[in-house]
């Protein structure tokens, strides 16, 4: 069976509340789509907003970070069940942004991944190399690592509901594309770490999105590649385009 497509747009930290619902009323009759899923993760304090804006329309609504505890002292962070009290269904993990500027390794990811899958929120979990890596080789280690903790103790099952974001740092918001046998050659590779890890069936099912300079003009090329299953979309996914993207057939 085929994968179903899902293009999701990460907001990273733009957008006030008020902004937000503007720009979802904006985005709401151009990413209409009954082909592919659309997601819009978006900062904490807009979720809540974001939600009733969408109500009605094709558009599910991520978080971008979740803390891996229930509840108590840990001042500033946003729990799982706070996420699916507001309406959350998916949630950015990994995001190489958060892994740089917020000291996130592979296993803070895998104890979120496991709390989300324990909340029923579906992880997009990200991972990527850094050009450097990237130039000295070792790309595909680096992201088996990445993905093989990340997913340490999901079940078959998460995995299969679950969605990879294959971001090359170099490729972020430097409108420095991947040259789409670029991204095929990691998504296909993260695909056979997953099918490794469990079996062809699970990493049949999985969906893996790339990420990093995503636009109306190059979507429709990297999508149709056979282990591309959409995109995690930053600058564009603020502006119309990203209804391009959702319809870039
Ligand atoms: P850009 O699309 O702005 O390059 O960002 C990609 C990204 O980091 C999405 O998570």
């Amino acid at each position: 069976m085929a994968r179903r497509k899902i293009v999701a747009g990460n907001w990273k930290m733009n957008k006030t509340p008020s902004e937000a619902v503007a720009l979802v009323e904006e985005l709401k009759p151009l990413v209409a789509s009954e082909d592919v899923d659309v997601v819009f993760c978006v900062p904490a304090i807009d979720i809540i907003p974001v939600v009733e804006a969408c109500k009605g329309t094709n558009i599910q609504v991520g978080a971008e970070n979740m803390y891996f505890e229930e509840s108590g002292a840990y001042t500033g962070e946003i729990s799982p069940a706070m996420l699916t009290d507001a309406g959350i269904k998916y949630v950015v993990l990994g995001h190489s942004e958060r892994r740089e500027y917020f000291a996130e390794t592979n296993e803070t990811v895998n104890k979120k991944m496991l709390k989300a899958f324990e909340h029923g929120i579906t992880p997009i979990m990200c991972c990527g190399e850094t050009l450097e890596q990237r130039e000295q080789g070792v790309t595909m280690d680096f992201i088996r690592q990445q993905v093989k903790v990340g997913f340490m103790g999901v079940t078959a099952d998460q995995a299969k509901a679950s969605v990879i974001a294959y971001e090359p740092i170099w490729a972020i918001g430097t409108g420095k594309t991947a040259t789409t046998e670029q991204a095929e050659e990691v998504c296909a590779g993260i695909r056979a770490c997953i099918a490794e890890i469990y079996d062809e069936a699970t990493a049949e099912a999985i969906r893996i999105q790339y990420g990093g300079s995503v636009n109306a003009g190059n979507a429709a090329e990297l999508f149709a590649q056979a282990d591309i299953d959409g995109g995690l979309v930053g600058g564009a996914s603020l502006k119309a385009d990203f209804g391009k993207i959702v319809n870039y057939k």
